[in-house]
């Protein structure tokens, strides 16, 4: 005999295949995003968090969608293929999950549960038959209203389309969230019919059964009511939304993010920032954008996907996505860097600056007005005004190379694939399509003509016809 007490193997049921109608979508619904995520990997993280070693995904409408957008080794798909309600779903996932003995019960569209909450509920589940998550909320909306015995357990809950006016004013609704005991509430979910309402088989009325059965179903309030938010329309998105990004910025702020005007910006899920960033009002940070220490960030910057090392600026309304900003760079105000833009630490780029798969070296620079794409540019170079590369002629993009510490006068046109030496120059206004070697000056134009004493329309003669 082992004296090791056995941990009772837990195990997260996900339900995902529900329609979703109220969403009016074309999407599945647990694909939704509320803080830049969709809803149901918020669940699949706190299942993970709990320390649910499998996850059992319940799928049906929009199957192929949401496997596909979650592939991961230690999910389990089980397809529910006709939606007919989410004691079905469960029932379902029996196979999937025999040998577990607490079920976590999930509901891919209650996405602000906290994996602390997750623990809280298989303990209480283990400690007697099972256990569920309550919430008081202002506004119970759609979700379905708990009815508590004598001794605090469960006796019933009711859903909002089949409750009475009196049912509905109750405050006090179920999460979504269970912790159930396997494989014995299979039994009541075998006994299921769809007389309600929705005509569906309610994993609700399972719970009721078994209720009535004796078995004391514990009630676990949420500390923070938020958690058992369920999404189940567009409203419900939003405000999920809302309060995720919330919770992000406050968690930056504790990590010594200074964060101007909370209320007016949006950083998503994965954004990573370094302590002593300041980030102004209007700027939206988004995807696996990452932003090192001492940085600023300016009124309406963009960001996504978008690398920042520590001590770079990014100056107002400039738009990031897929850039990678070194050390100490300025960048904007007005600058849009497109995927493959990199600037090497001190860089500096400026107002109505595109870049796109385009590198420049340290301390390179291109201040005003132009275009580089697929580009090459050396260290300490500076661009000139209105510089462009054309890098399309029509059929094939082409390279430009820019060696280091040339000067490319304003309004060039570097015709690719081309290649600007180190140190070389070339002349304002030049259309440059072969090769300027190292330290030469090319000046591709027109000679300047004078013509001395003109005087425009001297004669009459000279004037244009009317009409
Ligand atoms: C459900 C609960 C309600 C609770 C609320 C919490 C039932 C009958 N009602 O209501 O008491 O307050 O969640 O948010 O359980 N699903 C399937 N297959 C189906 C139907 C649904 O997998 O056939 C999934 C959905 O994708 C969703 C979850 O189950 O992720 C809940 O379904 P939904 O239709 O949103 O139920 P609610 O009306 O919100
Ligand atoms: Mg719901």
């Amino acid at each position: 005999m082992t004296s090791a007490a056995v941990r009772p193997v837990r195990h997260a049921v996900v339900l995902a295949a529900g329609k979703g109608t109220r969403m009016r979508s074309a999407r599945p619904k647990v694909l939704h995003e509320a803080g830049g995520r969709p809803l149901l990997a918020w669940v699949l993280a706190a299942a993970r968090a709990a320390g649910c070693e499998r996850l059992t995904v319940v799928v049906g409408h929009g199957a192929d969608e949401v496997r596909a957008a979650f592939l991961a080794p230690d999910i389990d798909w089980v397809l529910q293929s006709e939606q007919r309600g989410t004691g079905h779903a469960l029932a379902q996932a029996r196979d999937a999950v025999r040998g577990a003995a607490t079920l976590l019960v999930l509901s891919g569209d209650v996405p602000l549960l906290a994996a602390e909450t997750l623990a809280r509920l298989a303990a209480a589940a283990e400690a007697g038959w099972g256990a569920m998550a309550t919430a008081t909320l202002d506004a119970p909306g759609t979700l379905g209203r708990v009815i508590a015995a004598a001794d605090g357990t469960l006796a019933r809950i009711v859903e909002a389309a089949d409750a009475t006016a009196e049912e509905l004013a109750l405050r006090r609704v179920n999460a979504g969230i269970y912790a159930l005991p396997a494989p014995e509430i299979f039994d009541f979910l075998a006994r299921l019919t769809p007389d309600n309402a929705k005509g569906e088989l309610y994993l609700t009325d399972a719970l009721g059964l078994a209720a009535a059965s004796g078995r004391r179903l514990a009630l676990v309030e949420l500390a923070e009511p938020a958690e058992g938010w369920g999404v189940n329309d567009r409203l419900d998105l939003a405000r999920a939304d809302a309060w995720l990004v919330a919770a992000k910025a406050r968690a930056l702020a504790a990590a010594g993010v200074t964060i101007l005007a909370p209320e007016r910006v949006r950083i998503e899920a994965e954004v990573e920032i370094g302590a002593d960033t300041l980030v102004h009002p209007d700027v939206f940070l988004g995807g696996r954008t990452r932003i090192g220490s001492g940085c600023t960030l300016h009124q309406g910057a963009w960001l996504r996907d978008t690398e920042v090392e520590g001590g770079a600026t990014i100056e107002p309304y400039s738009v990031l996505d897929g850039a990678r900003i070194g050390a100490g760079c300025r960048v904007g105000p007005f600058a849009r860097l497109r995927p493959g833009a990199e600037l090497a630490a001190g860089a500096r780029v400026g107002n109505f600056v595109e870049m796109k798969n385009a590198r420049l070296g340290p301390g390179a620079k291109a201040g005003h007005l132009t275009y580089l794409g697929d580009a090459e540019v050396g260290a300490r170079a500076n661009i000139g005004a209105g510089v462009v590369t054309c890098n399309y002629d029509g059929a094939a993009k082409h390279r430009t190379e820019i060696g280091e510490g040339a000067f490319v006068g304003s309004d060039t046109m570097l015709v690719a694939p081309v290649r600007v030496g180190a140190e070389a120059t070339t002349a304002a206004g030049s259309v440059i399509n072969k090769d300027v070697p190292d330290g030469a000056l090319a000046i591709e134009r027109g000679a300047q003509r004078l013509y001395p004493d003109w005087t425009r329309r001297r004669r009459r003669g000279n004037q244009p016809k009317k009409g």
